[in-house]
């Protein structure tokens, strides 16, 4: 099979990213295709208090899907490395199934999405731009610890979460299997560990990130 290469210009790549932050902060994103791990999920009835709670938690997962498409395309705008590029591009691809599946989530239990996505994606977009020119260890290290994080982070939200919000259970638990393998991933390509302190300052943004979408 013959490959065609193209070669991105710059200003492709910007027009890229801004289609991009249109499509996850004001559309309805492609991702891979999936069917969504909620379907077919029997699900038990919700109190009203469940349901408000649920939406609450699933917001904020929809604002870390919104803030891990940011990064991957900041990282992806300024990284000079074409393999590193394609694996940020195909793992974007999954974080846009997630994307969907959280927003169908929030609809289904009658929630909103954070009416601060743009905020998200914009304070995202220029961190991970920043992880991008630090080189492709530093970029690798980068996805490999946010991935980390999300995934411990989803497995508190697991225990959160309604007993009897089956559905919810069954996205978050796809998730975390494909952050997982975004880890993975990572460092296969070349990862290499950030320092402490950097790793403090994300754990921090992030916390930030998830509290104030908890509540708008
Ligand atoms: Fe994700
Ligand atoms: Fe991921």
């Amino acid at each position: 099979m013959k490959t065609h290469h193209r070669y991105l210009t710059s200003l492709d790549r910007l027009l890229i990213a801004l289609d991009n932050a249109l499509v996850t902060v004001a559309g309805m994103p492609t991702g891979s295709g999936r069917d969504n791990p909620a379907d077919g999920v029997k699900q038990d009835a919700l109190t009203q208090v469940e349901r408000e709670e649920a939406a609450r938690l699933m917001r904020v997962n929809h604002v870390g899907e919104v803030c891990a498409q940011a990064l991957y395309q900041g990282q992806s705008l300024t990284s000079r490395n074409e393999t590193v590029r394609q694996a940020l591009q195909q793992a974007s691809i999954e974080e846009n199934d997630h994307l969907r599946w959280c927003k169908s989530r929030i609809e289904t239990l009658g929630g909103s999405e954070s009416r601060l996505n743009l905020l998200w994606y914009s304070g995202s977009f220029v961190m991970g731009a920043v992880a991008g020119v630090m080189g492709d260890g530093a970029n690798l290290g980068f996805v490999e610890e946010t991935e980390q994080q999300v995934e411990k982070h989803l497995s508190n939200h697991l225990k959160q979460l309604p007993r009897s919000d089956h559905k919810s259970h069954a996205v978050l638990t796809q998730m975390r299997v494909d952050e997982q393998r975004h880890a993975r991933m990572a460092r296969r390509a070349g990862a290499t560990t950030l320092p402490g302190p950097i790793r403090s300052i994300m754990r921090l943004a992030s916390r930030i990130m998830t509290s104030t979408a908890y509540r708008l």
